[in-house]
């Protein structure tokens, strides 16, 4: 085992053991696109397809539970959405003040840890408070950490993380990868072994741009709605018949 940018156990980069790397990954992010298609294609508003999208993120932190996997991150509202209609900001607010109210009991009482991906800031001051009232019910949980991206936008986090750094008064020869991996959202998680987006398109879209420079990238044109458990079996085996060189080359077979 090696430590990686943010000092967590990661698995070996090159391996001559290629069952090692047929594993299930630590750590799964996903991009849940698809819900406004969703509903527009069943003739409901977009909201009704978040809160089907919401309906399955439950449905699939159980699914990665089960599958093994540690960290599950999630990108629900990105610094960009706040260009969307006011109904389905305001929408989306109060999906999360909801999901915190009747799901984050019922994940503590499952062991989850919470861990908010994002800037407070600009955030309704009620929801910053359940926010940090969520992430310290929760923060001694071990069997799944979930990660609630939310405001959050990756080339935003960089810049907040110079922000600090500079604050903080590092000279330049303290500044390494691994310090600055610190300074990130993410400080203290392993960076994605594999990243699922859902809906057909293929970007990053701002997400995680430091954190999955070396992650396996997984697209499936199917509907977050609809991205069931068996859904995420599939991308698990896909994940698993790849061979992550880290820029390496090819493992030896002799
Ligand atoms: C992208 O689909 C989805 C979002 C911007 C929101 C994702 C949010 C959830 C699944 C709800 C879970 C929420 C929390 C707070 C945990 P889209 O609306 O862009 O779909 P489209 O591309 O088909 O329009």
């Amino acid at each position: 085992m090696r430590s990686n940018a943010s000092g967590a156990q990661t698995a070996p980069p090159t391996s001559s053991s290629s069952s090692e790397q047929r594993r299930v990954p630590v750590h799964v992010a996903i991009i849940m696109d698809g819900n406004g298609r969703w509903a527009q294609a069943r003739g409901l508003p977009r909201l009704a397809g978040h809160r089907a999208g919401t309906e399955n993120l439950r449905r699939i932190i159980d699914a990665s539970m089960d599958f093994g996997i540690q960290y599950l991150t999630v990108y629900a509202f990105s610094t960009e959405n706040w260009g969307r209609p006011k109904d389905e900001v305001e929408g989306l607010m109060n999906i999360l003040e909801e999901v915190i109210d009747t799901e984050v009991p019922r994940l503590h009482e499952k062991g989850v840890q919470v861990r908010h991906i994002g800037a407070l800031e600009g955030l309704r001051p009620e929801l910053q408070r359940k926010i940090r009232e969520s992430e310290e019910l929760t923060r001694n949980n071990k069997r799944l950490v979930l990660g609630v991206a939310f405001n959050y936008g990756g080339r935003a986090e960089i810049v907040h993380a110079v922000r600090r750094i500079i604050a903080d008064g590092l000279r330049p020869e303290d500044v390494d990868e691994a310090t600055f991996a610190r300074y990130l959202y993410t400080a203290g998680m392993p960076d994605p072994d594999l990243v699922i987006r859902t809906s057909g398109e293929q970007r990053i879209s701002n997400f995680l741009l430091w954190q999955a420079a070396y992650a396996e990238w997984y697209f499936t044109p199917v509907y977050w709605p609809d991205f069931d458990r068996e859904e995420l079996r599939k991308a698990l085996e896909e994940y698993s018949r790849r061979e992550r060189r880290f820029g390496r080359v090819p493992t030896s077979k002799s």
